[in-house]
């Protein structure tokens, strides 16, 4: 048992793709009921808290992201993620927290949301809080649709607007990606919004029960089940996209599809070489090409000082 309080608490967290991505026609609320498959994958940000009697966000980022496209105030999650939790327990908002940025930022992997899944889960340990997962998850629900499955992590099926998930099959196999991102990022509310010009019947979302079923099954049998209801509008809103799918067929990845709401595009690999020869293939396409395993761990501790 540890007796001294911790100086400050580092926490991973992975970015997430979607296997599968069923969109349906706006609540009342404004969101779009999903029925989604996430896959957390290799890329991670790191969150560090410090303690102190102020609060403070400082920002580093790998070179391929642009730093000013993060905001650093009151509008960031991570301060909005501390705010909830520091009210849950009547405390004021008072840490030092760097972000360590490697998830591509407005890019359709959850950065933004899973930069505040560890802010919950670094807070809470560095504060003593002792936090309930139930009360984790009805924050990070609260923060954004994407924010319970960044606690979560592994394979899920997240139903509502993305914020009720629940894990499935396939937490042992490993698949292999490669990531292409572009610097500059989509709107998400912007790709929801051409979704809605493009398809303004849009039927309630489907379950996807054979993706899930196979999960667990030779990386072949997933591959032409991949889905993404965003795609069109992304495409739209981004045509050289289709340039960069293009690129990881002729590249020989087995399946290629945006990630999310975009930028980002992610290509199905049979294995970490196969993964290597593709992203060799893809050199020189989009911004970065890089290669991630998955499922991994959600939010978690890496450094407790
Ligand atoms: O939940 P989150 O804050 O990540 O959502 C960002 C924006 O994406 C929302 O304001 C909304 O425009 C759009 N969105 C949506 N339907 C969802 C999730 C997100 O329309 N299920």
């Amino acid at each position: 048992m540890r007796t001294t309080s911790p100086g400050s608490v580092t926490v991973r967290v992975p970015a997430k793709i979607n296997l599968h991505l069923g969109v349906g026609a706006p609540r009342p609320d404004g969101f779009h009921p999903l029925l989604t498959v996430y896959q957390a994958i290799g890329i991670y940000d790191d969150v560090t808290v410090s303690a102190s009697d102020d609060w403070s966000l400082t920002l580093e980022t790998a070179p391929y992201l642009d730093p000013a496209a993060v905001p650093l105030g009151e509008e960031n999650l991570v301060f909005r993620a501390a705010t909830l939790l520091a009210e849950l327990h009547g405390l004021p908002v008072h840490a030092d927290v760097v972000i360590r940025k490697d998830i591509p930022v407005a890019g359709g992997m959850a950065g933004g949301s899973a930069d505040a899944a560890a802010t919950l889960v670094a807070l809470d340990r560095l504060w003593e809080a002792e936090t309930s997962d139930e009360d984790l998850f009805r924050l990070a629900a609260e923060l954004g649709s994407d924010v319970p499955f960044a606690l979560m992590g592994g394979n899920a099926l997240g139903t509502g607007r993305g914020e009720v998930v629940e894990s499935v099959r396939g937490g042992d196999v490993a698949r292999w990606w490669v990531v292409v991102t572009a610097r500059e990022g989509l709107s998400t509310p912007a790709v929801y919004g051409h979704f809605d010009e493009l398809t303004p019947d849009a039927a309630a979302p489907s379950p996807p029960h054979r993706l899930v079923a196979l999960l667990a099954d030779p990386v072949e049998a997933i591959a032409g089940l991949l889905h993404n209801d965003l795609q069109e509008p992304a495409l739209d809103l981004r045509p050289e996209l289709r340039d960069v799918l293009a690129a990881g067929k002729r590249a020989g990845a087995l399946a290629g599809l945006v990630s999310g709401s975009g930028p980002t595009c992610v290509f199905l690999c049979s294995s970490a070489d196969h993964a290597r020869e593709v992203a060799a293939g893809l050199d020189g396409v989009g911004d970065v090409v890089l290669t991630a395993n998955g499922p991994v761990a959600g939010a978690h501790v890496v450094e407790y000082a």
